[in-house]
């Protein structure tokens, strides 16, 4: 089956496309497409069919909302070929010259419980995978329907081994699985590595700002292991804003105590609790992390001295939290809008 695909900057054809995704099968083919979210629900991804048909994957996709379904809308993650077909995309496309995702296969080889909510868990891929700091795949478990995104949390330039985490969701299929008992040794399929909000500190000079929460810190672990092994705090410092709602919820903690340390004071790290006064002022375990309260993009507005300006603003975590911590960023901090990347889950 081919693909057309007519755009701002050109035409480009997919060829031996075999009833897969449509996005998947045009970034793997070293197209620059349209997207965020790659799992239905930012719309980001949005193409018109002008001619052939393709199949829904996920009809109720909340990133259908804005889309003019009647005139052949379709978002292209969320779309599967059905034979050849000609697409129109609303903006410019190029080639890539980033290494190109793929499908992997991976097996599940660890669980481990960080807190009575969150899950850490380890992918043994059949292959090696490069990668960019705080990229993420999409992963599909046996017997469930579409895919859900997880960001690394380790990283590696290129690895078989992938690191994520996993917060437990009322009515989330994945996360209900991942508690439910035995999966380690089940297998997955694995699309990656995608994102955009990546970490590149060969060519990326500037301080860091990080605001997450929840389990959006797992983007911001791999960010942060990736400028410690490149020595980015021995010219540059950071400031890590981590929500959570108490000190019980708190995870990675020793990891990001690792961290500091490695940075020689260049580092801070704030965890930021929501639902508690903190009793203290330091971690009563790990000194190195100091707490504070209130919303996290609060505590960042508070923390953020003049200087920020120029740092690269690093944000994940639920919406109304990545709206305001990027407000902040932008009229407290500063940074410009170019120099702000986030990921938003829901
Ligand atoms: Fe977000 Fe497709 S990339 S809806």
């Amino acid at each position: 089956m081919t693909i057309r695909i007519e755009t701002k900057s050109g035409e480009f054809e997919l060829a031996g496309i075999s009833n897969g995704n449509i996005l998947f099968s045009g970034l793997a083919q070293g197209l620059t497409l349209p997207y965020e979210c790659a799992t239905g629900t930012c719309g980001t991804c949005r193409a018109r069919v002008m001619s052939g048909t393709v199949d829904i994957v996920w009809d109720a996709a909340p990133g259908f909302a804005r889309l003019k379904r009647d005139k052949g809308d379709i978002l292209m993650c969320q779309a599967h070929t059905k034979g050849d077909c000609v697409l129109r995309i609303p903006s410019d496309v190029g080639i890539s010259e980033r290494p190109r995702p793929r499908q992997f296969s991976g097996e599940i080889t660890k669980t481990r419980l960080l807190t009575h909510d969150v899950v850490h868990f380890d992918v043994a891929l059949d292959a090696r995978m490069p990668f960019d700091a705080g990229q993420f795949v999409v992963l599909a478990a046996p017997g469930m329907a579409g895919g859900r995104a997880y960001s690394m949390v380790n990283y590696a330039p290129e690895t078989d081994r992938l690191s994520f985490v996993v917060k437990k969701k009322p009515g989330g299929g994945f996360s209900q699985w991942m508690f439910g008992g035995a999966v380690q040794g089940s297998r997955l399929r694995v699309f990656g590595a995608v994102g955009k909000a990546t970490f590149r500190p060969a060519v990326e000079a500037n301080d860091l700002v990080i605001v997450a929460g929840g389990s959006g810190i797992a983007g911001m672990m791999s960010i942060l292991e990736c400028a410690i092994a490149a020595g980015h705090f021995e010219r540059h410092r950071g400031r890590v804003y981590f929500g959570v709602r108490t000190l019980a919820d708190g995870f990675y903690l020793s990891e990001l105590s690792r961290f500091s340390i490695a940075a020689k004071g260049a580092l801070t790290i704030s965890l930021v609790l929501s639902h508690e006064p903190p009793l203290r002022d330091t971690h009563p375990e790990f000194p190195e992390i100091r707490l504070d309260t209130g919303f996290v993009h609060e505590a960042a507005a508070r923390g953020l001295e003049a200087g920020a300006e120029t740092a690269l603003g690093f944000v994940a975590g639920p919406p109304p939290m990545v709206d305001g911590a990027i407000r902040v960023l932008l009229k407290d901090a500063r940074i410009p809008a170019r120099s702000i990347r986030y990921d938003k889950f829901g």
